[in-house]
């Protein structure tokens, strides 16, 4: 006899479990990325890891759900976590996210991915082998001005860039183990990917250590594009007050996206209009000045989002290769840079292995 077909309600289905994270590294980032995931339905904190205890007690109280370890292993045995988000310094990213993806475990790193163009390669490779998740925590790509500016370049109001000019710099943090490219580079190089869907095809690089020798403090890195746009990034954890400011200089209008201030992007109609020369060498420029306006835009917080965007990749059981595809560049951008810092500013080709159907912005990020 058939047995007769049960039909199931979407809405009487049991609801998915959810994802079982850790949460490695605990100092200055670190807690941040616990915070958000405490207020994600679809995440549970099953373990916190440091090396220092003293931080492991603080959080311990604050998330007596989340089980707590100074040993890695323990979180990678345990089969309850299904992925593991990294907040440690940059030379222990490649270790602890590789041993995590053998592990059977998809991972989220802090930027960088890894702190070599080869080592972000195969904890790529590992990825895909084991049929993981690698994602790289480029938080401006989820930040509503960033977004703003993406929809604005994809609907062409600025017209043909020209160039674009950008300023990171505060005083502090000094990082102990990585230069100010490492730290801060990563940030403008992952916005500028995002915005442009091209890879640069040379970076240069000026800097220096001031304080600290061996660690670079301030840098000042030129990129170019095959298209023609030239960009400007200047990094320094040395500068009297705090600023994020990036200028971008279109044929048909400018913008400014000032991060953290009240009107965080602007637009501005303004340019300058070449009219071809009736005779020979009598070309005429005139300035235009239009309005300058200033869209509204959304408020959430990036790493809310970032974060539910990998916890939905994982249950949807989708891949995040867009988002590979700008870790590994970014990691590209930032050593071609730190080449060129330690051989006085020279030229250095930049690797253009990634197709360009790979920049094209997927999950989450897709421009509406
Ligand atoms: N997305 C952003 O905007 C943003 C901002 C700041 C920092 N970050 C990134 O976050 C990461 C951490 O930076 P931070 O400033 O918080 O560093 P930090 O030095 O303040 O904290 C690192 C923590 O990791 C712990 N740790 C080190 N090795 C460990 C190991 N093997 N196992 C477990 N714990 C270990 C340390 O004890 C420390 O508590 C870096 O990759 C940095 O680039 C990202």
């Amino acid at each position: 006899m058939l047995k007769p077909t049960i039909q199931i309600n979407a809405d009487e289905r049991a609801p998915a479990p959810p994802v079982g994270v850790a949460v490695v590294g605990l100092g200055y980032w670190g807690p941040n990325l616990l915070r958000v995931l405490g207020d994600n339905l679809d995440a549970e904190v099953r373990w916190i890891c440091d090396l220092d205890p003293e931080r492991l007690g603080k959080y311990r109280r604050r998330h007596p759900g989340a089980r707590v370890t100074t040993k890695i292993d323990r979180v990678l045995d345990d089969p309850s976590v299904d992925a593991v988000i990294i907040a440690t310094p940059v030379h222990t990213h490649f270790d602890l996210a590789a041993r995590a993806l053998e592990a059977g475990k998809h991972v989220f790193v802090e930027k960088p991915l890894a702190h070599s163009s080869e080592l972000a390669d195969e904890l790529v490779d590992i990825a895909a082998a084991r049929e993981r998740i690698v994602m790289c925590g480029h938080t401006f790509l989820y930040s509503p001005p960033v977004r703003a500016i993406k929809r604005m370049i994809s609907e062409g109001k600025l017209g043909d860039i020209y160039f674009i000019s950008s300023s990171r710099v505060n005083l502090g943090l000094h990082q102990r183990d990585v230069s100010v490219i490492w730290d801060l580079g990563p940030h403008d190089f992952s916005i500028l990917l995002y915005w442009l869907s091209e890879m640069p095809t040379s970076v240069r690089a000026i800097g220096r250590d001031s304080i600290v020798k061996g660690i670079p403090d301030v840098a000042f890195v030129t990129m170019t594009f095959a298209s023609g746009i030239i960009a400007n990034v200047e990094l320094s954890w040395l500068a009297p007050s705090k600023l994020r400011r990036t200028v971008l200089v279109g044929s048909e209008r400018m913008a400014i996206y000032d991060d953290g201030a009240p009107e965080p992007v602007r637009l501005f109609d303004q340019g300058v209009v070449y009219r071809d020369p009736e005779t020979f060498g009598e070309y005429h420029l005139s300035y235009r000045s239009g309005d300058v306006v200033s869209p509204k835009i959304e408020t959430y917080e990036p790493l809310g989002l970032e974060l539910a965007d990998f916890v939905g990749a994982i249950r949807a059981e989708e891949k995040m290769e867009y988002h590979t595809a700008i870790a590994r560049s970014v990691v590209r951008l930032v050593d071609a840079a730190d080449q060129s810092l330690r051989e006085g500013g020279r030229e250095i080709a930049v690797k253009q292995d990634l197709s360009q159907s790979q920049f094209a912005a997927a999950r989450g990020l897709a421009v509406q």
